[in-house]
């Protein structure tokens, strides 16, 4: 069958590298693609928020199923638009509807969908202009630290931890006021600091049933350490030691049932992935935020795992059948270890030569910002560059060899964190 893969990042080569692996997949087209994803697919230089191109191409090209990776077509209203379409609404779709991509697109309504549904997260309010007298009230007796939250999306930057109280009013002000992430900020969710250790559990629904997909743990911070700015990404690590059966078995119970039912009792058409962001305090899980997609670069760690076929995978979850599903995950580790641009996350350079890809074994290399030039060289094309997978009997073996190849790939600029996994190490 023919397939359509949206996206562009380490995110979507990871998705074209598992549905190409399958027998069933023939044509597979990626809109818009990277450097990564035209060797193993065709890329479709097209603008994929332009629905009813995107839809002529589907019935054009005899597409069967369609996979977003972004959460930004999803928010927009991509599968809303699919499926108002007699034609359209006949291929499998993943990725959720625009009401249920507000559990990203909007943290006021995910965080109002898990008081609903008693789903564990921090004690929170949310303030807008016509309330922020009340809202600095609150945060000048809130406790320390106190998180602010761009309501909307702010690509990944709209959250602040604030460290004192004056502090707090200043950026609620600026957030409010001087739309300091823009729009997405004129609403902002106030909430308390949850402490302890990051993970990401992914759930894939078809709107019914569901699948636990193997949990990951991402390394957001630019410097070693978990030091410097926040980025999208620096590398990622899958399984998470600390997320034993007990602690899934909690994530299950008090988080991914009420979710899935919560959704459905809402009238929610959710087929697709849910990325839940948690925080494991004293062992218990808490949620801090919703995403509609998969992570990245988690997904450059989760989807290697997968042993099942991916494309059985994806059509279970869309025609809704995936409880007859029988999901197989490998007992290996999988590391990533990101290469970015020298200056990332702040400005950096574009279209360095990207040399030395012959000399890599035993990892896959995942393209995130590249792209091929007029005579066919691969450059470097945005912060995020690539990603490099193994796999291994433990963290310290597997991102021992991601290391090592991060090493025989050259380009100017390049930085990578030499620390992945160190707390398991
Ligand atoms: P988000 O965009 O919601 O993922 O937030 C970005 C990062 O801020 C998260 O990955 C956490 O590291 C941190 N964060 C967000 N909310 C909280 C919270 N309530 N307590 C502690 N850290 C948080
Ligand atoms: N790596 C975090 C994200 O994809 O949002």
């Amino acid at each position: 069958m023919n397939i359509l893969l949206i996206g562009s990042g380490g995110r979507e080569h990871a998705f074209a590298y598992k549905l190409t692996q399958s027998k069933q997949c023939d044509k597979l087209f990626v809109m818009p693609g990277n450097a990564g994803t035209s060797q193993v697919a065709i890329n479709v230089p097209l603008n994929p928020l332009d629905f009813a191109l995107v839809g002529k191409f589907c019935l054009d090209n005899e597409v069967q199923l369609i996979v977003v990776g972004p959460e930004e077509p999803l928010v927009k209203g991509m599968r809303d638009y699919f499926m108002a379409d007699d034609h359209l609404k006949r291929i499998p779709f993943i990725g959720p509807d625009e009401q249920g991509a507000q559990l990203e697109g909007s943290k006021d309504f995910s965080k109002n969908f898990m008081q609903r549904y008693q789903i564990p997260t921090a004690a929170y309010r949310t303030f807008t202009f016509e309330n922020i007298h009340e809202g600095i009230d609150y945060v000048k007796t809130h406790s320390l630290p106190v998180v602010l939250k761009a309501d909307g999306l702010a690509a990944g930057k709209g959250v602040l931890i604030c460290q004192t109280n004056d502090e707090a009013v200043a950026e609620l002000e600026a957030m409010i006021k001087n739309q300091k992430f823009g729009a997405a900020s004129s609403k902002v969710v106030v909430e308390a600091f949850l402490n302890g250790i990051e993970l990401s559990v992914f759930v894939l629904t078809d709107g019914k049933h569901y699948k636990i997909l193997p949990a990951a743990k991402d390394y957001k911070r630019i410097g070693e350490g978990d030091t410097g700015l926040n980025t999208g990404g620096m590398g990622a690590v899958s399984p998470v030691p600390f997320a034993d059966d007990v602690f899934m078995k909690k994530v299950e119970e008090r988080i991914v049932k009420p979710t899935i039912s919560g959704l459905v009792q809402e009238g929610i058409n959710y087929v697709g992935f849910v990325f839940i962001g948690l925080m494991n305090v004293n062992g218990d899980p808490w949620v801090i935020e919703y995403n509609c997609r998969m992570g990245d670069p988690e997904t450059e760690v989760v989807l290697p795992r997968i042993e099942s076929d991916f494309v059985d995978l994806m059509l279970a979850a869309g025609t809704g059948n995936l409880n007859q599903f029988d999901l197989q995950i490998s007992n290996q580790t999988a590391t990533t270890v990101m290469l970015v641009s020298e200056g990332y996350p702040g400005d950096y350079a574009k279209g360095y030569a990207i040399t030395g890809f012959e000399h890599v074994h035993d990892s896959i290399v995942f393209h995130a910002g590249t792209k091929t030039t007029d005579d066919q060289q691969t450059v470097t094309n945005g912060g995020r560059v690539l990603a490099i997978t193994s796999m291994g009997g433990s963290i310290k073996e597997a991102v021992a060899k991601s290391f090592a190849n991060a090493e025989r790939i050259q380009y100017q600029g390049k930085y990578y964190r030499r620390d992945i996994g160190y707390e398991f190490t």
